[in-house]
């Protein structure tokens, strides 16, 4: 996810620009760029870093123009750097790009320009999109949005771009799908673009939203004309913005978690994105292509890791061994780096950490290292150290997740993870075809699922109204939700205080059951199929010590809704891929219970978002 502003009109761009980008920083800071039309020619300031120190690059640089683009970056392709750092100009120099969102069919398109004598200077999706654009304006002598309209026809992807053609310094250009493009409406007719409203409403509370597939041209002339790919003409469908800045940061939600929670419907989208196709029947982890055989050949596969990355760990280790029959590990990185580990060369060893940047697993990872075992991470944050410490790896593509308490890149890592276990599955023919295909086809599904899921939160507000005060908490799951078990009662724990246990639900005969009282809410997730008795059973243990039953079924339950306090319903769905849903209700369930219990839910007492210490 990243930060993209541009400016038409009667001011210097400049400052409009930086003051959006700051405002943007939230949705990507690793690097920025600006760039200016200046008298004929585009002044283009790029750095890797955060705005602050590009707008100290530019301190002494001419920056007057009243046409610019600017762009806050969360790198997908291509590590953070100034060469990758956005806008992106075309080979001949003639019109630059800003854009936010991943080109899934860059390589072919790149290879097809490269043929054409084009010189790439980036690692970028986004510099073979502009090339693209180059050479069908040059070819066909197109006005630039004409040249867009066509290139983006050839794009498989999501995409908001905004650009500026040096010879036709007259309008500023923008298109959209599936990443958010606004177009602010000012009064003395300029236009502002910006990837949401937050750059725009001190200038303007006129906007338009674009919609998918739209293109968007803002004249100096004042005029705004929006049409389709299809080049048919749209009515401008201009809104009145009641949103203050605070809340337009947060997406119109209270905090960022309520948002990050909500954004899983495109975050678990994003994480398969060109990595498993429907209709040819495959998936496929490009990052793992370099040591497939190695790590088929493993003779166990190590996961290491901290917190609810730790949780996504042991949802692996059921998912691997269950689908690809590979021996599996999970390790606490804290106790993993000190305990004197046997680690062999054949072993493989897979890193998760959402920031890349947690001390235990970073060590965890060097020693893995020394021992000579093959490397691999599974990280949110595009060039954070572990993705460079790693042999390879895959990015989940969750965008910052900037609320401590980790929830789309649990999901994120999961829906990583569950591709990796049917792949290696695949690969080794250890499931049938047929149940490869009905996994890719419920995993597609997933997203309009967690959509659904979401429905569910006046509910689990009100059953959160009712246990708002307890003292403790048990989850309890089995198979698959037993790691969902323990993230739930992380969650629980992180934001609102409350002391919160996870366990296998068979594990409460062992103990735990001493525990149940009238005062104990248990959190029950009941959706496995293959253990339905069983969790029935778990159910009335509790129940006949009085425990406070909060059952997660799915849509078809008709036993466990008559025995428990509270269900709450999810859509059912291939049983591999259950934590991918079971785990929202209980995210929704923690951010109500510490909402109404006072507590800062994005930044909660003691806790830090990425852990670098030890
Ligand atoms: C989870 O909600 C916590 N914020 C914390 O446990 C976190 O998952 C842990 O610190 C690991 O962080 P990482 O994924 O960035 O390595």
């Amino acid at each position: 996810m990243c930060g993209i502003v541009g400016y038409i009109g009667k001011k210097d761009a400049y400052p409009v620009l930086i003051k959006g980008l700051k405002r943007l920083e939230y949705r990507g800071y690793d690097s920025a760029g600006v760039a200016l039309y200046n008298n004929g020619d585009l002044l283009v300031y790029k750095k890797k870093g955060k705005v602050a120190d590009l707008e100290n690059f530019i301190k002494d640089q001419p920056t007057t123009g009243f046409l610019g683009i600017g762009h806050t970056r969360w790198a997908t392709h291509g590590k953070p750097d100034d060469l990758n750092a956005h806008p992106h100009i075309s080979g001949d120099g003639r019109i630059v790009m800003i854009h936010n969102g991943i080109i899934e069919n860059y390589a072919v398109l790149k290879n097809a320009l490269i043929k054409l004598g084009h010189k790439f200077t980036s690692e970028t999706d986004t510099e073979v999109l502009i090339h693209l654009i180059e050479e069908l304006q040059k070819r066909d002598n197109l006005p630039l949005e004409e040249a867009l309209r066509m290139a983006l026809t050839k794009v498989i992807g999501a995409y908001a771009v905004v650009l500026i053609d040096k010879k036709d310094p007259t309008k500023l250009i923008a298109a959209r799908k599936q990443s958010p493009l606004v177009v602010g409406i000012g009064e003395d007719g300029d236009f502002y673009m910006a990837s949401d409203a937050t750059p725009i409403v001190e200038f303007t509370r006129r906007v338009v939203y674009l919609n998918d597939e739209e293109i968007a041209i803002a004249g100096i002339d004042g005029k705004l004309t929006i049409k389709t790919l299809g080049n048919k003409l749209q009515n401008l469908n201009i809104q009145e913005l009641d949103l203050e800045i605070e809340a337009l940061e947060k997406g119109g939600y209270d905090y960022f978690m309520l948002k990050e929670i909500n954004e899983q419907v495109a975050t678990i989208a994003d994480a398969m994105r060109g990595r498993l196709s429907v209709e040819e029947g495959w998936v496929k982890l490009g990052g793992m292509e370099q040591y497939l055989n190695r790590i088929l050949r493993a003779d166990r596969i190590i996961f290491t890791a901290c917190g609810t990355s730790w949780h996504a760990g042991m949802v692996a280790e059921y998912l691997i061994e269950d689908l690809a029959r590979i021996p599996v590990e999970v390790e606490y990185a804290s106790e993993f780096r000190y305990r004197n580990p046997i680690i062999k060369e054949t072993d493989v060893v897979i890193a998760i950490s959402q920031s890349g940047e947690t001390a235990d697993t970073l060590a965890a990872l060097e020693l893995a290292k020394e021992k000579g075992a093959l490397t691999y991470g599974i990280v949110n944050v595009i060039g954070s150290s572990i993705a460079r410490v790693t042999d390879a790896g895959s990015y989940i593509h969750a965008g910052p997740e900037i609320g401590v308490a980790s929830t789309k890149a649990f999901t994120g890592q999961t829906t990583l993870l569950t591709l990796m276990a049917m792949y290696l599955a695949h690969l080794k023919g250890t499931i049938s075809e047929s149940y490869f295909h009905e996994l890719i086809s419920e995993l597609s599904l997933i997203p309009e699922k967690v959509e659904k899921a979401l429905k569910n939160s006046a509910i689990i507000e009100s059953i959160a109204e009712k246990i708002k005060d307890s003292t403790n908490a048990i989850y309890l799951g089995r198979g698959y939700n037993f790691p969902v078990a323990l993230e739930g009662a992380l969650k629980l724990k992180e934001i609102s205080y409350i002391h919160a246990e996870g366990y296998p639900a068979a594990e409460m005969k062992h103990g735990p059951i001493a525990l149940i009282d009238e005062n104990m809410p248990v959190i029950v997730i009941a959706t496995n199929k293959s253990a339905y008795d069983k969790i029935v059973s778990n159910i009335q243990e509790v129940k006949a010590r009085k425990g406070i039953v909060i059952a997660i079924v799915t849509e078809d339950d008709e036993i466990i809704s008559g025995i428990a306090d509270y269900t709450i319903a999810i859509p059912d769905t291939a049983e591999p891929l259950t934590p991918l849903l079971s785990v929202i209700p209980l995210q929704l369930l923690s951010y109500y219970i510490a909402l109404k219990r006072g507590c800062n839910v994005d930044q909660p007492r003691n806790l830090a978002k990425s852990v670098t210490v030890e």
